[in-house]
């Protein structure tokens, strides 16, 4: 047996990331754009405005300043940025029901995907969730509290090498991650937030990276749980930070979205006490329900704490929503285990649609596209369309609880693609 196992752990530390870094250097040596999004047929952009095709073209037709994408054979291509425009456009011609988003005196709604076992689509569901709402006009930004990285790297922004401060000092593409914001010293909660934040190359969504310096934000949590509180000042306890954080930057935003490592962290128990829903995503195997049960034992346990502690800080969860993840509708093991789900879980705490098993998820060489950015080959139509339908079926009904929370009226799930002109 070895004395010392850090030789060779550094050892291939340092090979691996020496690896990575020649990757990058080559991706960028041949100019490719690391992710972009992509344009949005007419059919798609009429989808995200929700209005008909038919009056898509009529309003393009008309003119007016309205967007007019790009014309291509027989469709027209529209860039996020215009189906922006033209939802703008409608509202300002009085038809306020294509007006999106928040009040002025509303607050964003926070959401938190979560489930402290590994690997079951938390960052997959989150990350789709943001482009739901992003390619319907809502303003999100988005929160990877995981020190994987594996949001930011949905993104296309490598956690080690872009994500942080530089060997000069000098803020990275990836901003600074919410350590920026838990580490602040009095005073610097504007520059904090700042430094956190970036911009992405959706145009509705902006970001709040993640890298392995994440840690140091637990080190810091936990040694302000077991401090006197008053060390730190009232206005600063442990479990209060990302709500903080929330109300400090959340004015531009109609939704705020956190994603979780796989365990319960003091960040992710932060996230919990900011949230206004939990979106659990579950794996149809014996194995997840044993550990959904613990887990929704804790979440319990939290509540009951909130409650008792938190008095007119805890505004209380909306909605908690397990779902499962990876679903094969041939599986007999699965569909046995959705119909004890079905028995044993309230339906309150369950949503109604599965995320489909997809292999348009798969990687493709060093790029993860989402379902919402790649547009698939002929051949792969099938298996994406009705991954895309499961996936905006789940978000339609997080829509619909962002929207009673604000007191709008919910949309129609037939109706949502089809809306008529007033
Ligand atoms: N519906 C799906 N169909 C096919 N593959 C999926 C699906 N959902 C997730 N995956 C794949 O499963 C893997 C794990 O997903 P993801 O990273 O979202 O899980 P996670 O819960 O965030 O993991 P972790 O606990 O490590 O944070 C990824 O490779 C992802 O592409
Ligand atoms: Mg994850």
């Amino acid at each position: 047996m070895k004395t010392s196992w850090h030789p060779v752990l550094f050892d291939a530390m340092a090979k691996l990331r020496k690896r990575q870094a020649l990757i990058i250097a080559k991706r960028n040596e041949d100019r490719r754009p690391v992710k972009h999004l992509r344009a949005f047929s007419t059919k798609e952009a009429a989808t995200f405005l929700g209005i008909t095709e038919s009056y898509l073209r009529v309003k393009i037709a008309e003119g007016d300043g309205f967007p007019q994408g790009e014309k291509s054979g027989s469709t027209r291509w529209f860039t996020l940025q215009e189906i922006n425009r033209a939802r703008e456009h409608l509202a300002a011609k009085s038809h306020d029901r294509y007006r999106v988003g928040k009040g002025e005196f509303d607050r964003p709604f926070v959401i938190t995907g979560a489930n402290y076992k590994g690997g079951v689509g938390k960052s997959t569901i989150t990350v789709h969730l943001a482009q739901y709402l992003a390619l319907r006009g809502y303003r999100v930004l988005l929160v990877d509290l995981d020190a994987q990285g594996s949001t930011t790297s949905l993104f296309g922004l490598d956690p080690t090498w872009q994500v942080g401060f530089g060997e000069n000092g000098e803020l990275l593409p990836g901003g600074a991650t919410i350590n920026a914001w838990i580490d602040r010293r009095e005073g610097e909660d504007r520059q904090a937030a700042e430094q956190a934040i970036v911009e992405t190359y959706w145009p509705n969504i902006d970001l709040v990276c993640a890298n392995a310096r994440l840690q140091h934000v637990e080190s810091l949590l936990a040694a302000r749980k077991n401090s006197d509180r008053s060390t730190f000042g009232a206005d600063r306890p442990y479990d209060m930070e990302l709500k903080g954080f929330v109300e400090h930057v959340g004015k531009p935003y109609d939704v705020v979205i956190f994603d979780t490592r796989p365990d319960i962290s003091l960040l992710t128990l932060n996230a919990f006490t900011a949230s206004n829903g939990l979106l659990l995503p579950i794996l149809p195997s014996s194995v997840d329900l044993r550990s959904m049960a613990d887990f929704l034992g804790y979440l319990g346990k939290i509540e009951q704490h909130n409650q008792q502690f938190l008095g007119s800080d805890w505004e209380g969860w909306q909605f908690i929503k397990i779902f499962c993840n990876r679903y094969v509708n041939t599986s007999r093991p699965q569909a046995d285990m959705l119909e004890s789900i079905e028995k044993d879980v309230h339906k309150d705490l369950r949503l109604a649609d599965h995320m489909v098993e997809t292999s348009a998820l798969a990687t493709a060489g060093n790029i993860r596209w989402t379902l919402y950015e790649h547009a698939p080959a002929k051949s792969e139509d099938r298996s994406h369309k009705r991954a895309l339908a499961a996936m905006d079926a789940i978000g339609l009904s997080i829509e619909n609880e962002i929207l009673a929370y604000w007191g709008r009226a919910k949309k129609d799930r037939s109706a949502a693609s089809q809306l008529m002109p007033a």
